[in-house]
């Protein structure tokens, strides 16, 4: 038996879970893990190095080197550092974001990653949020929540926080950039997008983030 509490939160870009886990892990007093930002902070590590993102033996070497850690106690103001150094903007540019699948997309990177996160929770539990945490990582999560939001209000969102951070586009091509993102994640061999047949469905297209959590800490409560 485990004696760690674990919350798996899983679903597509934009469906609203870094929000809604880091603070549901402020209100519960867990470790907060976005195993997103580890899959950006390889592709990170091998954008910097110019390393060919379709070589996979080198991104896999790669990312046997990189030292990922997530620091700080407040999950809302947590940082992310590849190597010794503070990393947690430089993961959020379009054009990683755009080149993150290659490195979600190789079986050997994922195998490690999901070796990692394990230890992390391993200690003091957490509400960890990604795409296969409740069917892979914790396939034995305490709760598993699976978030979902149509693809028009999943846009609006990012739109709005990329106008916020003073970057020009359009709402198209965020919206063509969410929808690339799912087929990939939809679609890769391992580790893909997928419920977990336990999860619990939350459609937070027409929720406030303070609704989803309150939704969430009813269930967590009874
Ligand atoms: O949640 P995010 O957008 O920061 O995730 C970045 C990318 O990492 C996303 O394109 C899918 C991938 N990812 C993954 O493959 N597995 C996870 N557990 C989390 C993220």
């Amino acid at each position: 038996m485990r004696k760690y509490l674990i919350i798996a939160i899983d679903g597509p870009a934009g469906s609203g879970k870094s929000s809604t886990a880091r603070a549901l892990a402020k209100k519960l007093k867990l470790p907060y893990i976005d195993t997103g930002a580890m899959y950006r902070a390889i592709t990170l590590k091998a954008m910097r190095q110019k390393i060919a993102l379709n070589d996979t033996k080198k991104l896999v070497e790669t990312a046997r080197k990189a030292r990922i850690e997530l620091k700080g106690v407040d999950p809302r103001k947590q940082k992310v550092y590849l190597d010794g150094k503070d990393v947690t903007k430089a993961i959020r540019e379009p054009l990683l974001t755009k080149n993150v699948f290659y490195v979600a997309q190789e079986p050997l990177i994922r195998r490690e990653m999901v070796k990692k996160q394990r230890a992390m929770a391993k200690k003091n539990g957490a509400v960890m949020e990604g795409r296969d945490i409740g069917t892979v990582v914790f396939s034995n999560a305490d709760y598993k929540f699976y978030f979902s939001a149509s693809d028009d209000v999943r846009a609006r969102r990012r739109y709005r926080e990329l106008i916020a951070e003073g970057r020009q586009t359009t709402l198209e091509e965020v919206l063509n950039d969410i929808r690339r993102r799912d087929k990939t994640d939809l679609e890769r061999k391992a580790g893909p997008l997928r419920q977990a047949k336990d999860a619990i469905p939350i459609d937070t297209s027409s929720l406030t983030i303070e609704e989803t959590i309150d939704m969430i800490l009813d269930i967590v409560k009874r």
